[in-house]
């Protein structure tokens, strides 16, 4: 349907009613198929049927999981008509599959398509609702803690994926010079480390080197002391910056900020606070959305627009916003222009948008 200027004075045609209706019912039968998402992985669901690799009528599927056949089997049906599930209507049954797309997208952790992390943080999301329409009143968001532990355990199983696939074969060997220099023994920041996927990566490759995380999210702290414990990681640590700031005395060499710097409330700030504590010879990764730099076009060449926008006001606008006067960029709020404008402001003098794919993020190398 066009979104384009109509003439507003002319009464309602009854064909384009239904179909705005249809545009309208469409959007909530996203809304619910991805409620009915987490659950298929929250259940395990996805996981038994990418194991078994073969056709499994409902019945069966849920005793392999000990579920109740008939709720599995209309979970099913939602599934099958969302083409989410393969189907087979056998004489004696129907049985379902996932295909072997479907197979990497919902169930294998492992590949970096992995999709589960924003469905598994869907109904902390989701209960933002009850709140929000107080911070549309007073104009003050919250912080990524509003949406409680999994709401950070869905941000780790969001970043996870790619991150264990690229970040030390690609993106760390992009910036000149850079992989030596860690391996010699170079001190790192991670800025909005959330659960400390990438810091704890990076200290593990790099022993002679030391990596700081540092996020204001308890939950997001809490997981990544955990996971350094788990995997016995020395070099490595998490700090609360409100308590514990970045040092700000040019002893840095390398600092990262992966999918953050949109989300703070003072964003200037964080980046002036960056280029402080780097070497002058130091180097700022900074990965960010892939926004461009108007609505229009936003509208024009984005297809997931509608999505991401609605993710800003749920959690990264809101976060943005979460004290009094927040910058508020919100998910699609930095853009290469901006970034690069602000990072002058910071006292970057040097901006290099990497050559690295991915489909949300762009990449960038800043230096003093
Ligand atoms: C979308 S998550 C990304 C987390 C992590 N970088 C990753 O890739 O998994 C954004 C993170 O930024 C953190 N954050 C927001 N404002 C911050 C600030 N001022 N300083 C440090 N972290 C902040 C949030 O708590 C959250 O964990």
């Amino acid at each position: 349907m066009s979104t384009g200027p109509t003439d507003l004075g002319t009464p309602p045609d009854p064909d384009k009613v239904r179909m705005f209706s249809f545009l309208i019912f469409s959007k909530l039968e996203g809304a619910v198929t991805a409620g009915m998402i987490h659950l298929g992985d929250r259940l395990g669901l996805y996981t038994e049927l990418a194991r078994v690799e073969q056709y499994l009528t409902s019945d069966e599927l849920a005793a392999r999981l000990g579920l109740h056949p008939r709720w599995v089997q209309e979970w099913i049906h939602n599934q099958a008509a969302a083409r989410i599930v393969e189907v087979r209507h056998d004489t004696d049954a129907d049985r379902y599959a996932l295909g072997p797309e479907a197979r990497v997208v919902l169930a294998d952790e492992s590949h970096p398509a992995f999709g589960m992390g924003m469905f598994h943080r869907l109904p902390q999301t989701m209960n933002s609702l009850q709140v929000l329409p107080e911070s549309f009143r007073t104009g003050v968001g919250h912080d990524y803690d509003s949406h409680g532990p999994d709401g950070a355990v869905g941000i780790e199983r969001s970043f996870e994926p790619w991150s264990r696939s690229h970040l030390l074969p690609t993106v760390l060997p992009s910036m000149d010079g850079l992989p030596e220099r860690l391996t010699a023994g170079a001190r790192v920041a991670d800025i909005g480390c959330g659960a400390g996927g990438a810091a704890i990566r990076m200290a593990s490759a790099f022993p002679n080197s030391h990596v700081v995380g540092y996020d204001i999210s308890r939950f997001a702290l809490e997981r990544a002391a955990d996971r350094k414990a788990r995997e016995s990681v020395s070099n490595v640590e998490f700090r609360d910056p409100r308590r514990d700031p970045l040092p700000e005395d040019g002893s840095l060499d390398f600092v990262t900020a992966f999918d953050c710097i949109h989300d703070m409330t003072h964003p200037q700030e964080v980046m002036g606070s960056i280029r402080r504590s780097l070497k002058d010879d130091g180097i700022w990764l900074l990965v960010d959305i892939k926004a461009l730099d108007t609505f229009e076009e936003t509208m024009r060449k984005n297809p997931m627009a509608s999505l991401m926008y609605g993710i800003s006001v749920m959690s990264c606008m809101s976060s943005a916003m979460s004290v009094p006067g927040g910058a508020g960029l919100g998910t699609l709020g930095l853009p290469e222009s901006k970034a690069r404008e602000m990072a002058v402001e910071a006292g970057f003098t040097r901006f290099r948008r990497l050559d690295i794919e991915h489909s949300l993020n762009a990449f960038y190398e800043i230096r003093p």
